[in-house]
């Protein structure tokens, strides 16, 4: 009997609403928050970095701490996982002229498609939502928190971890003039609580409070481990590190990253699991208004030259379209650079100079031509494989627009979708199924004694 709909997980957690409800077509408080951009605060600290909150704790998360037996095991029969991942989801308005319903609407397809995907995909369908940052917009304010992530969310019976993005990171208070709330207040009451309960922002929705020990964390499931890294409130660029001093900020986040892949990289040797890297701000972007950054990309590689591991994928959110790159590393293994943040706000638009895809710089190439539609990535791996597919998505209907397969051992990338026929792109050619089960314990990876983070270049 398939667990389809309001799960309990087994710490007691709330998933779900029990009935369906109609979508919002208003605010419950109305987002005034774009006029901080006006004040003088902002305009005097917005190249300023924010203070990084310590982890509560060190070990990564566990999904079997967040879902049923049930369905642990039907993932562990099924020898493969399923999961959803997209960036920059609020809903608020992007200028006066646009009405509080338009917003809602925009963010509420993808959310909708996302809740159907869940209801159709039984104990085995996309087992949790990672959210690659900027849940709430235009600042992170914990008033916000009901209309732009409970209520769009209401029906998504999984568990939602997420990093958090530069506009969840900047808080204002009940004045403009200074931030009179914490950075990150609103992001650590709802997704880095102690234990999991009821939020104070939820409006009575029953969805738990998410128990990440921090805003960088490690997100271990049967088949794949997620690297989450907190990349800070700038626009742009996007920080992990003091970058040589530049940046007031302590250099844990490296420790932090290096640690973790030299944790996995044993159980990714033995062909155990997929490695991927989230950070909200995209190495790599061509989009009109946000630029990849390029700081974030050598701390990455420095933590990965260092451990001797390489994430598989790195998805990222911030720049509000769908891209997809190819790192071509030394080794002949090939990377792909998911930009997603396409989950609803405001969508931006490419770069008018770019030349059409495919388009190589040194061991970059941009794939397609950036998508600009809202949608979704949905990704699934079973540890041998491991496919990528992003999904557009309005009112009236979803659509697969790209689709890709990374062979985990060869590292190299093939077109169309390898464990569903109907995830493959239009003119791809999509295999079906039919791969071989891998039997796994869905325990994490050992915990290896802590080393000092890589050099820097
Ligand atoms: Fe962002």
């Amino acid at each position: 009997m398939p667990l389809t709909s309001n799960l309990s997980g087994p710490q007691g957690q709330f998933y779900a609403e029990p009935k369906p409800s109609p979508d919002a077509t208003s605010f419950q408080i109305d987002n005034t928050s774009s006029e901080y951009y006006n004040s003088v605060y902002y305009t005097q600290h917005k190249n300023d970095v924010q203070p990084v909150p310590p982890p509560r704790q060190s070990g990564p998360l566990d999904l079997s701490n967040f879902l049923p037996q049930q369905i642990m095991d039907a993932i562990d029969a099924a020898g493969k996982i399923t999961f959803h991942s997209v960036g920059d989801t609020g809903a608020a308005k992007v200028n006066r002229a646009q009405s509080a319903a338009t917003a809602i609407e925009h963010q509420g397809a993808i959310a909708d498609a996302m809740v159907r995907d869940v209801q159709s995909g039984g104990d085995t369908g996309p087992a949790f939502f990672f959210h690659l940052g900027d849940v709430i917009y235009n600042f992170g304010e914990a008033q916000y928190y009901y209309d732009q992530f409970f209520e769009p969310y209401r029906d998504y019976d999984r568990p939602i971890f997420a990093i958090p993005g530069n506009h969840d990171g900047m808080v204002f208070g009940s004045s403009s003039s200074a931030p009179q709330v914490p950075t990150l207040a609103g992001f650590l009451t709802n997704f880095c609580a102690p234990i999991p309960g009821q939020s104070p922002d939820a409006g009575g929705l029953v969805r738990s409070v998410m128990t990440q020990p921090g805003v960088y964390f490690t997100l271990d499931a049967p088949f794949v481990s997620i690297i989450g890294l907190y990349s800070n409130v700038l626009d742009g660029p996007g920080v992990i590190s003091s970058q040589g001093g530049q940046f007031p900020l302590l250099d844990d986040q490296l420790t932090f990253l290096q640690n973790e892949l030299e944790r996995l990289k044993p159980a990714r040797q033995a062909g155990e699991r997929a490695v991927l890297i989230a950070v909200h701000h995209p190495p790599l972007s061509v989009d009109a208004k946000h630029a990849g950054s390029k700081g974030v990309e050598a701390d990455i590689e420095s933590c990965c030259e260092a451990a001797g591991l390489w994430p598989d994928v790195i998805l990222s959110g911030h720049a509000h379209l769908y891209q997809r790159f190819t790192r071509q590393l030394p080794n002949g293994r090939q990377i792909p650079y998911m930009v997603s943040g396409s989950g609803g706000f405001a969508a931006t638009r490419p770069q008018g100079t770019i030349p059409p895809a495919p388009y190589t710089i040194g061991d970059y190439t941009l794939e397609i031509d950036p998508i600009i539609d809202f949608g979704y990535l949905t990704i699934t791996t079973d540890g041998n494989d491991l496919d990528l597919t992003f999904k557009a998505a309005d009112q009236t209907a979803v659509t697969v627009r790209d689709a890709i397969t990374l062979n985990l051992k060869n590292g190299k990338i093939s077109n169309g979708s390898t464990f569903s026929a109907a995830g493959s792109a239009s003119g791809s050619s999509g295999r079906s199924t039919a791969k071989g089960k891998k039997k796994t314990t869905g325990k994490s990876p050992k915990k290896p004694t802590p080393t000092k983070k890589g050099k820097k270049k």
